[in-house]
This record gives structure tokens, sequence and C-alpha cells, in this order.
């Protein structure tokens, strides 16, 4: 079992951030709800505590609280922010509203003798986001940092071992909040850094080994990352028994099919099936042009579809997804994560249920970047290790409007130019996505001599570390040039490209 530091979630912008970081330590830790019982808690090898930010006053009604017994597990608690206030409180300090908010970098001044602010500079700067404050402290706390505007930025409860910091080290604008981070976690914890990749990839391969048996499995492959490391994962721990099934769903991007084919025969030995179900959902995406249902009848016919072909396949008692992380931490959050309620992305959710089969996921303790570190341990082929996110209603969310073979055919060869394009630069940045958008709309153009009346281009070129924000980028002129004659040019349909300049948010990256 390896150590374990718990981080108990009050419903901060930032929490997933501290996970991040702790991990970066090479030390495991878990977000869990804020009131999880010490029970609970003591079921790990636990060396640590953070409470997160969060939204609240510890002084409001509805505010959330943590169980008061965690000051008495004896191990020491770092409370971030409202984490800070709402510890304090319990211990019995004093915490009232601030005369006014502080927001931004502030520069702070540390008390270097708390190990804590070991090796950090006595006067440094952190980021602050808080409404409330700890305006006085009673006996048996000290005070381990400050600021012009908050006469204890850190306290100190030696008795409890329980640490606050009313800013954020968690986040890039804390330059030394790394080196506080590691320092609760070595020094004030006695963490020792056990956890790895290398060891997650030996302890799942022996853990799914167990949990399957000689049952079969199937895995609905995408050809994305994710899917592609639950594969090789199980490869590695069931081999045969393993059976991956690969729908073409109509909205994919040009010759996708086949790319996936030949990069899986060519460099794996799965039982793979490929289906093709095109007719089956262009059918019932006929006449829809609202998102959500579009979204809704592509989940609704994959299950039909996987459920047909999983029949034909004997002795199948689990069914493997390649959920995340930040899909688990959604669904525990106290305020719920928004893109839950902006689009209904988990389009296979309720895939096991209505199947009838119980549900392996061995990737949902990981976040993206660890998952990409996984496939690169694992051997996944650069080619699929490389691959931008692509959403499951595929396509489906770019044709706005109708989505019909017409339609998707003048998207996907549009698309496929700003692949090609793109592909060339050589400066080429860290891109998280960049694609086509077809708009609802026809605009006049004159090509030769003749009128031409007809479809809009989007460009849709983002950074993003996550897709939870975005930026787009700005491409160099002469490749946007490239790319907007390029497709006016040679996709019949379209007489105009235009480009997205909108972050997320306000906006999000796809147009549906
Ligand atoms: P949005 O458009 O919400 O997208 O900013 C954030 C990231 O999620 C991808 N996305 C999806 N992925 N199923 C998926 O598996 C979906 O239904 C879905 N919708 C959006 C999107 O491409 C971006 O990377």
């Amino acid at each position: 079992m390896p150590e374990f530091v718990a981080i108990l979630d009050f419903g901060s912008q930032y929490t997933q951030l501290i996970a991040r970081r702790v991990r970066e330590h090479h030390v495991y830790c878990e977000i869990l709800k804020c009131d999880t019982s010490c029970e609970e808690l003591s079921r790990h090898q636990l060396k640590g505590i953070i409470l997160s930010g969060g939204p609240s006053g510890v002084y409001e009604e509805e505010a959330p609280r943590c169980d008061p017994g965690i000051f008495d597990l004896n191990v020491p608690v770092l409370g971030i922010c409202y984490g800070m206030q709402l510890g304090c409180e319990l211990l019995g300090g004093k915490v009232v509203a601030a005369d006014h908010r502080e927001y931004g970098a502030t520069e702070i001044e540390v008390n270097t003798e708390d190990p804590l602010f070991n090796e950090v500079s006595s006067l440094t700067t952190v980021w602050m986001s808080h409404g409330d404050r700890v305006t006085e402290i009673e006996e048996g706390f000290e005070t381990t940092a400050k600021t012009d505007n908050c006469p204890h930025a850190g306290i100190w409860h030696r008795e409890s071992n329980f640490r606050g910091i009313q800013f954020h080290p968690e986040v890039t604008h804390t330059p030394e909040g790394s080196r506080i981070l590691q320092n609760f976690l070595y020094p004030i914890c006695g963490c020792s850094g056990d956890w790895s990749l290398s060891r997650f990839i030996d302890e799942k391969t022996a853990e799914l080994k167990e949990t399957i048996g000689a049952k079969n499995v199937v895995l609905g492959l995408s050809g994305g990352v994710d899917s592609s490391v639950v594969a090789l994962l199980l490869d590695r721990a069931i081999g045969s028994q393993l059976t991956c099934i690969f729908v073409d769903n109509g909205v994919l991007r040009k010759d996708e099919r086949e790319q996936v084919r030949t990069m899986f025969t060519d460099n794996y030995d799965f039982n793979l099936r490929v289906v093709d179900a095109t007719d089956l959902f262009l059918e019932r995406l006929a006449g829809i042009f609202d998102p959500e249902e579009k979204r809704k009848r592509i989940g609704n016919t994959f299950i039909d579809v996987f459920k047909d072909e999983a029949a034909g396949i004997d002795d199948v008692e689990f069914l493997a997804q390649g959920t995340l992380y930040p899909d688990v931490i959604e669904s525990l959050s106290p305020i719920g994560g928004p893109s839950a309620t902006i689009k209904s992305h988990h389009n296979v959710g309720g895939l096991p249920e209505q199947l009838g089969f119980k549900l392996v996921e061995p990737l949902r303790s990981l976040f993206k970047d660890e998952v990409r570190l996984i496939g690169k341990e694992l051997g996944l082929a650069p080619e699929l290790l490389e691959r931008q996110p692509f959403p499951g209603p595929g396509l489906a969310v770019r044709v706005l409007g109708e989505v019909n073979a017409e339609n998707l055919e003048v998207l996907r060869n549009a698309d496929a130019i700003i692949q090609e394009e793109i592909e060339k630069w050589e400066d080429y940045p860290s891109i998280w996505q960049s694609f086509g958008v077809l708009l609802p709309v026809q605009t006049v153009g004159v090509m030769g001599d003749q009128r031409t009346y007809d479809n809009v281009v989007a460009l849709r070129v983002v950074e993003s570390l996550d897709g939870m924000t975005a930026d787009w980028i700005y491409l160099p002129q002469n490749i946007l040039g490239t790319i907007s004659s390029r497709i006016c040019n040679e996709v019949h349909g379209v007489n105009r490209v235009v480009l997205d300049i909108s972050s997320k948010p306000p906006s999000t990256i796809e147009w549906e």
C-alpha cells in the first residue's frame, strides 16, 4: 500500500491542482469529499491531510465541514485558504470577513523557522484569493506568515500539528509554492516519495489479473490515448481474454477508421473488431439540430451497436473504460464540475448498467498527463500517444445544424487540410486541438467570374493543459493564408474561412 495523503475538497477551483502538485512530488494522494470519516481515512497508509480552499465562509449556515476527529489522527494537517479558516475555527481561533477581498499576487513575509517555509525566501510572492481571513489568534496558535492586509496569513497550532496558509501554494503564480508543498510532504509528514508510474503499472497489472481471473473483457477502443492505454494495460494483464471493439459511428475524421485499424494491427496483437455502423448513426441523426439531442442519440446508438457486438463474444463479464480522475472528481465535488452541466460529455455513461457487465476502470485515479506518461512507459506507438483529444460525438458537434453525409464530407475535407498544414509548421507549439467547424450559414463569394453562395468553415486551434480552460493560438499568417486558400480552392462547397479567437471560458473548445 503506497503512502497516502488525503485532500479534503471544499469546492475550490484549485483542488485538482493540489493533487497534481502532490503527485509531482512522488506522493500518492486522492481528493476525497470534505466530510470523509476518520475511519475511512485510516484505511490508508495516511501520512497527512490537506484541507482545500473553497468558496464558502466558515460561519455561513451551509458551510462545508470536515470530521473534527482529523486532528486526532496523529498526522500533520495543512489548511489552504478556506481550509485554514476551518481548521482555525475548529481549534478555537477566530475568523472574520475581511473589509475587502484580497485577490492576486501579494508579497508575504514568512517565518523560515517553521519547517513549512524551510529554504523559502523570507519575503516571497504568493497568490491570494480570499474574502474572509483570520484576524485574531488564540493561545496555542503562532503566526508564521503575514502580509500588509492579512496579519495571520500563515498559522501553526503545534499541539494538533495543524498549519494553515491563507494563500495558494498549488498555483504557478506562487513561485515558491512547490517548495512549500514539498516541505509539508517530506520533513513534516515524513513521506518517502514511493509513488511512481512504473509502480502503478505493476500494481495495476497484478490487480487486474486478480479481479478478472479467467473471464473475458470487452473494451470500446476509440483510438484515443485513454482507451489505447487501457488496452495496453489489459493486454499485459490478461492477453487474449481481451476483445477491443472499434465502432465507426459515421462522424469520424477523414480515413480515421482505417488509420486506427492499421495503427493497431501494425503495432499490436489484440483481438480487434471493427464495426461499420455509419448508416445506423446517420439515420438516427437525420433532421436533428439540437446539440444535446445529437449527443444523446450518438450515445444511445453506440450502446445499441456495442451491445450487439459484445453479445457475440463468449463469457464476457467485464467492460473496461478509460475513465480518468477528473471525471471521478467531477461527480464528487460539493459544487460539481462546470463541464458536467454545460455539455453531456460522458456519452458512454450508463453503458455497463445497461449491458449487465462489471466495470473495470484502471485509469480512474490518474490525470491525463500521467496517462500519457504511462502510455510512453508501456511503449504506446508515438502516433497514438500524440493524438489530439477527439470528442465521442465526433464531427456531429462540429457540423453545426443537421449532420448528413454531404455536410460531413465537406467538413472532413476541410479538416484534413487543416491538419496537413499545421503538421508542416516547424515551430509547432503544444497544440491541444486544431480542427474545423462547418457553420450553418452561406455567404456570397466570387470564383472566376461566377457568383457563389457557399458554406463557411471556422478554424479552431487551442492550447490547454486539461481541456478545462483553453487559449486560442495565433498561427503564423502564412499558415493561416495557406489553410484558407486551400480550403476555398479545394473543398467544394466552401467559399469563406474564419478564425475563432475565443478562449475557454467564456467559450468552450467545441462549438456544440
Ligand atoms: P469543451 O467543448 O467542453 O470540451 O470545452 C473540452 C474537451 O472535451 C472534449 N469533448 C468531449 N470528449 N466526449 C468526449 O469524450 C464528449 O462528448 C466531448 N465533448 C467535448 C473536447 O474535444 C475538448 O477536448
